[in-house]
């Protein structure tokens, strides 16, 4: 799958999954631990409000959570959908809620932000590269990016190899999609962004972006954190 389709199946798939998704957060005992672990981030190495991006906001949970703890917010994402759920969940007008447009490059001027948060996005973008380097230009000098990738180390993702597995299979992923597997499959269609702990850190690195020392396992998502020089 070549970029444009990766970016037009991953659009399809969260578009769809908008009108769903704050009730699934609402069932979520994770998605508090998640905001707490952003506000954390930033709050450590901020003593002030600070201007935040929140790249691949979705619904905007973890962007107005940083937001109401007084820093300020820019939410920007692929899905039209999830900026429109975001709009509607942030009455007070909060923070900025940006759409992607046809362009791939982030529509915001150098170092504009002195703080980048990703929360299970980096797994879906088809150029990791291109988009690490971005993120790194509209970042401020000493500013941090703090992203949560799929943590291979975890056993949840162990289970997750037999099905990517199974899609690679001629005429399975046809099977799948009419199974209990269906999203799941899809999911794993997209999220192609997999790597070991120090292969994320090499490709920031190679971004300008610092990382701090390895990650700890702590869940199916690893937090990483990383500083522009
Ligand atoms: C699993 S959701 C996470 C949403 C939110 N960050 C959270 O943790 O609640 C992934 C989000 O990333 C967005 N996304 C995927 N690829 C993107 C890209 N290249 N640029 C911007 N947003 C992207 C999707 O549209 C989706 O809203």
């Amino acid at each position: 799958m070549d970029s444009a389709e990766q970016t037009e199946q991953t659009r399809r798939f969260f578009d769809t999954a908008a009108s769903g998704w704050t009730a699934r957060y609402a069932n979520d005992a994770a998605v508090g631990a998640r905001k707490a672990r952003f506000l954390d981030a930033v709050q450590t190495r901020f003593a002030k409000p600070v201007d935040v991006l929140d790249f691949g906001c979705g619904s905007g949970d973890i962007a107005l959570h940083l937001a109401g703890a007084g820093h300020r917010l820019t939410g920007y994402d692929l899905s039209a959908a999830m900026i429109e759920q975001a709009r509607r969940t942030d009455r007070a007008q909060q923070v900025r809620w940006v759409a992607r447009g046809a362009d791939a490059a982030l529509p915001f001027a150098d170092a504009s932000f002195d703080a980048v948060v990703t929360s299970s996005v980096l797994e879906y973008v088809p150029a990791l590269d291109v988009t690490l380097k971005d993120l790194a230009r509209v970042l401020r000098p000493g500013g941090w990016l703090f992203a949560t990738v799929p943590d291979m180390r975890d056993p949840h993702r162990h289970r997750e190899r037999w099905l990517r597995y199974a899609l690679t299979i001629p005429g399975m992923a046809a099977l799948l999609e009419r199974s209990r597997w269906r999203e799941g499959a899809a999911y794993l269609r997209i999220s192609t962004n997999r790597m070991a702990p120090a292969a994320w850190q090499d490709c920031l690195r190679r971004n300008g972006l610092g990382p701090e020392g390895l990650p700890e396992s702590t869940g199916p998502l690893m937090l990483l954190a990383a500083r522009k020089a």
